[in-house]
């Protein structure tokens, strides 16, 4: 099977179409600025005014937007998701001094971040202040933050109030959504309006960083790579829970714990020299073949003839990262539409966005990965 190229929607795509009660808003980037489209975003954002649920694009993942300043919104969108609550929010923003609101203080390692990478795909944790909820934030006395760099999110950001809670819009337990249909298959029904921008550039959500501890920590990788961070920020540590995940040590996200990202059928990661890697699988797959169970697996563009009998899903090129960031979610889901009983998955260098991949392949595999 072929790597999906992006569907990213074109300049003039503006519409709307109802889906089992909830409006699906068609709105390019491109045409954030127009009439049209201005219309339909003040729309949405006025639905989230007044407590309601909006579905949006943003360059990560889509995610599932609320008024983070109310408590009830909040509760509607865990039961949206049925997310546990313990599991706190992330508040968008789309204006840099909207941040002194809602925290306590900003420390000056914090500046320097948000003045590399935002607006995009960096969340920080700062201590909160009292005007958060503890609806959006799980109970904890830090809220997230994020100014994304879409611009159909910003928009909505600016025209809903300003902060807006959202985690990503999947239910909870499947693969973060990355194009609006994903959204529909989970949330069509249960929400007011799904806005559709397309397919999302990145495709994996935001890094996590937590700016208030000495030295920073990040508690979930992301685009923004620890080499990045350390460029800014000198020293930068990551979440033990992260790199040892059997340690039984608690992720510092608690969002982190749950194994999330999990399709249907059981998942092995398998590890070694490409070729042996290869014939590995194939051998696995030959005795499972045998009994009539039906194998997936998830390679490149590079080997995608090399695993005949099997359901083969490629991920894109081994040469360009990005494209198989982009593209791991979809490929996810589209398991759990299949009726593979097994996927085996070969495994992907943990450099740069690599670290982001791998972490989310072995979180879908339950941690499970053959050393050859
Ligand atoms: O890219 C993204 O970050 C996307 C888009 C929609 O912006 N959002 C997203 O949200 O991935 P969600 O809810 O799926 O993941 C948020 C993660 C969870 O693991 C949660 O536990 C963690 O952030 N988190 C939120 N607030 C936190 C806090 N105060 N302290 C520690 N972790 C926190
Ligand atoms: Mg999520």
């Amino acid at each position: 099977m072929e790597a999906r190229t992006g569907d990213k929607r074109r300049m003039g795509d503006i519409g709307t179409v109802l889906i089992k009660n909830t409006k699906v808003f068609q709105i390019s980037e491109e045409d954030v600025n127009s009439r049209e489209a201005e219309a339909l975003l003040e729309e949405a954002g006025q639905i989230v005014r007044e407590g309601g649920l909006v579905a949006f694009p943003t360059e990560t993942v889509y995610g599932l937007g609320g008024d983070g300043l109310n408590a009830d919104s909040s509760r509607k969108i865990y039961a949206a998701k049925g997310r546990p609550s313990d599991n706190p929010l992330i508040v968008h923003i789309a204006d840099r001094s909207d941040l002194t609101k809602i925290v306590k203080e900003i420390p000056a390692k914090a500046e320097l971040l948000m003045e590399a990478f935002w607006p995009g795909p960096l969340t920080m944790i700062f201590p909160k202040s009292d005007i958060v909820p503890d609806a959006t934030t799980g109970g904890l006395d830090t809220v997230a933050v994020r100014f994304p760099s879409d611009k159909v999110a910003q928009q909505l950001i600016l025209k809903g109030g300003r902060y807006i809670a959202a985690p990503s819009a999947n239910l909870s337990g499947r693969p973060s959504p990355t194009k609006a249909s994903h959204v529909i298959e989970d949330l069509a029904g249960a929400i007011d309006v799904i806005i559709d921008g397309g397919s999302s550039t990145l495709g994996l959500e935001s890094t996590i960083v937590d700016v208030s501890v000495e030295p920073p920590m990040i508690l979930r990788p992301g685009f923004i790579t620890m080499e990045m961070l350390q460029e800014v920020l000198g020293e930068v540590t990551m979440d033990r829970a992260l790199i040892d995940p059997d340690s039984g040590i608690k992720p510092k996200a608690p969002g982190m714990k749950y194994r999330h990202y999990a399709p249907r059928a059981q998942m092995v990661l398998v590890e070694g020299e490409a070729q042996t890697v290869t014939d590995k699988i194939n051998a696995f797959a030959e005795e499972e073949l045998k009994d009539g169970k039906k194998i997936g697996v998830i390679t490149t563009e590079e080997r995608k003839e090399d695993y005949p009998g099997c359901q083969v899903f490629s991920v894109g090129s081994r040469k360009n990262p990005a494209e198989v960031a982009a593209h791991l979610y979809a490929i996810l889901r589209e398991f759990d539409e299949s009726d593979v009983d097994k996927i085996y998955s070969e495994v992907f260098d943990e450099h740069g966005i690599g670290a982001a991949v791998m972490n989310r392949l072995m979180k879908a595999a339950g941690q499970q990965i053959v050393h050859l």
